[in-house]
């Protein structure tokens, strides 16, 4: 079954016809050709997935295009701006957070999320925060260093 839906995606307008079964994902990557966001388990282990809807972080894998119907959905497209990169993406970059970097793009979704909400993280809390992502390369440390970076500055 086929339903229209509205989207808000990196402050661009869509209105598009989605089967209530597809995945906000594959509507995002097969649909809309925003390939920085990257599908990797498609079960909602890995966070490669994760885009921010209305603010929040969400494994699109998982989450129904038809439930964004009217929401604001932003990628890993969406944050630089003018041709610079944010903060965030510049943080992974001065601290090497970034090897193959298929993790790379949810794990700065997921920090962008933190550094907008304002709010102060411990060390602890970091962990905790971005625990939903795997990275198969860099063992952490340095995208923890990435983080932080992009939570002092
Ligand atoms: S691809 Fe969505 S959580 Fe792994
Ligand atoms: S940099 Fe390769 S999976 Fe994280």
């Amino acid at each position: 079954m086929m339903k229209k839906i509205n989207l808000n995606v990196n402050d661009k307008h869509y209105a598009i016809e989605v089967d209530i079964k597809e995945s906000l994902l594959d509507v995002l990557r097969d649909r809309l050709h925003l390939t920085g966001v990257k599908q990797g388990c498609s079960v909602g282990e890995c966070g490669a997935c994760t885009v921010l809807i209305d603010g929040t972080p969400y494994n699109s894998c998982i989450y129904l295009a038809m439930w964004a119907d009217g929401k604001k959905i932003t990628t890993i497209e969406g944050i630089e701006k003018d041709g610079q990169l944010s903060k965030v993406q510049q943080a992974f970059v001065d601290e090497g957070a970034i090897q193959c970097g298929y993790c790379t793009p949810g794990l700065v979704m997921t920090t962008t999320a933190l550094v907008e909400s304002g709010k102060k993280y411990s060390d602890e809390e970091i962990k905790r925060e971005i625990s939903g992502h795997f990275c198969r390369c860099t063992g952490y440390q340095k995208i923890f260093n990435a983080v932080k970076k992009s939570l002092d500055e």
